[in-house]
């Protein structure tokens, strides 16, 4: 039966008619949506600088968004003009979705089990050595054992994030490189993923132009890596360009050079904030609650304690295991998902399922083509209705299945005929879930693993050597980033474990 009343989704009032609600969005996204959905539901449309952004709430409302057609909600179309002068020509969301779907399998190859398993040591090495660098982290450079040092947590993050993931899944290429070329040209692309490079494609500004130089430069910096490895022969290096060398689409084509430059500089960019994000939002709440610190560090005892009273070194199988580790990681990405807003264009109108929300009994919300739509995992993350104590860092959700905070969030999931995997990654694969920081369906996140790999190896390794504690209260978040980092000061105190 056709809907009778068909009709466009409330629009949040505003006074100013091109930057609408720019600024109420801008300054704090959760709080603008949550103070939407008590004036007009789970579906709304605001105005963003002259688009039209129909926002979808809660576990319903992401699957809306994430498991919808992509020749309908289409993610390309939102982003390319902020990705592709970064990423660079015919990759990612510059080329039909299909194509990027191969790439995507390509990166997996690239980021498979064996790969992962020689990844762990070589974190582990570089955490240490910049532990134990002075310049950096002054560990051994205080004179008592029972001084206090401190560090600007997203700092730290930022340095050892990127030190790691070169010396990983970018090759050693790109590591010897760190200190000298590449972090400049890396600082350039950056400064081009911005908010105001989403929403004003081309502005005549310096650091568009610098965006654009570094894009040409870091470019041919990797072309000739990749040609280099290509003279040499075969690869055993267990890197990104290593498994993008070997790959060919359906067609039979091999990628091309650029293309490989390009996936490798989009993997820089979705793995560095996102990855330090979280690392530094983990080590604010360690450092806050003392008692995760010790559960942290007497798992680390119970699993690698050697007779002679040292922690031996652990595998990826066993890192994989540690269930305070995976619920301290779990934890902070419901709390700190570093990506708010999901967004989609709409290429034709889409009709949202009156389950989501509707106008009236036999309505309909249409969303007209043309709009874009926007998911926001950390709303339906952060939902009291979902979860109890919904704003405490309470790492016993995910460690004590019969806890009280486990159990609330059992009951929702029982209610909504949701099921809930408590092993290593996911929470649940399907697009209908309220805890998806790494997204879902076809866009969905493929560096989680590695994620869960790097952060879990960089925060055994640190809480091995040291004991952290927070100096002011954990900071509220800054949403003036593409990610969602700490405001500061976000100053952690540490000390040097005494049996060092
Ligand atoms: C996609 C989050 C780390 C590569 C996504 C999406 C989210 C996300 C929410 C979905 C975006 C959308 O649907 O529009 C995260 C978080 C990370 C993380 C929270 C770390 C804590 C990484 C790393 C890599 C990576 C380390 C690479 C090694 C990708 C790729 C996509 C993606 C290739 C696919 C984009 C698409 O298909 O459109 N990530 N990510 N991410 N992420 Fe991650």
């Amino acid at each position: 039966v056709a809907p009778k009343d068909p009709s466009k989704p409330p629009t949040v009032f505003h006074w100013l008619p091109i930057i609408g609600s720019a600024v109420g969005y801008g300054n704090d996204p959760l709080n603008f949506f949550l103070a939407c959905r008590e004036k007009y539901g789970d579906v709304f449309t605001f105005i963003l600088f002259g688009r039209r952004v129909t926002v979808a709430l809660g576990a319903k409302g992401n699957n809306f968004v994430l498991g919808g057609k992509s020749t309908v909600l289409n993610a390309e179309d939102a982003y390319t003009h902020l990705t592709t002068p970064v990423f660079g020509k015919d990759v990612v969301y510059d080329v039909p979705n299909e194509k990027f779907m191969e790439q995507k399998r390509f990166v997996k190859v690239g980021l498979s089990t064996e790969n992962l398993r020689a990844y762990v040591g070589m974190i582990e090495d570089e955490v240490e050595e910049y532990m134990n660098n002075d310049a950096n982290f002054r560990v051994y450079g205080m004179n008592d054992i029972n001084d206090w040092g401190m560090f600007d947590v997203v700092s730290v993050l930022q340095e050892i994030t990127i030190l790691t993931a070169s010396r990983t899944l970018q090759g050693k290429e790109v590591r010897s490189k760190l200190d000298k070329t590449f972090s400049q040209l890396y600082n350039d692309l950056d400064g081009g993923f911005t908010p105001l490079n989403f929403l004003f494609p081309n502005l005549p500004l310096e650091s568009y132009r610098r965006r654009d130089r570094a894009n040409v430069k870091m470019t041919e910096f990797y072309v000739d890596i990749i040609q280099k490895r290509r003279q040499a022969g075969a690869d055993s290096d267990h890197d990104m360009i290593a498994a993008l060398i070997k790959q060919t689409y359906r067609d039979g084509t091999p990628l091309k050079d650029h293309e490989i430059a390009h996936i490798l500089i989009a993997l820089l960019m979705a793995g560095q904030h996102t990855s330090s994000a979280t690392g530094s939002w983990a080590l604010l709440h360690i450092a806050e609650n003392p008692d995760v610190g010790e559960a942290l560090y007497q798992e680390q005892v119970k699993y690698f304690g050697t007779p002679d009273g040292n922690l031996r070194s652990m595998t990826y199988e066993e890192l994989r295991e540690l269930p305070v580790l995976d619920a301290v990681i779990r934890e902070t990405l419901r709390l700190h998902p570093p990506i708010h807003s999901i967004m989609r264009y709409v290429r034709d109108d889409v009709s949202v399922p009156p389950s989501l929300a509707a106008p009236s009994k036999d309505g309909v919300f249409v969303v007209p083509k043309g709009h874009y739509v926007l998911a926001s995992p950390s709303v339906s993350q952060m939902d009291p209705r979902v979860w109890m104590d919904a704003q405490r860092f309470d790492v016993s959700r995910w460690t004590d299945p019969d806890g009280v905070a486990a159990q609330a969030f059992k009951a929702y999931a029982d209610e909504n005929g949701e099921k809930i995997d408590y092993g290593f990654g996911a929470v649940s694969k399907g697009t209908e879930s309220p805890y998806q920081p790494f997204g879902a369906g076809r866009h969905r996140c493929i560096g989680e693993q590695f994620a869960y790999l790097q952060l879990g190896t960089l925060i055994s390794t640190m809480i091995r050597k040291v004991e952290l504690r927070l100096k002011d209260p954990v900071p509220a978040h800054n949403y003036h980033t593409m990610i969602v980092m700490p405001k500061k000061p976000r100053t952690i105190l540490y000390r040097r474990r005494k049996f060092d």
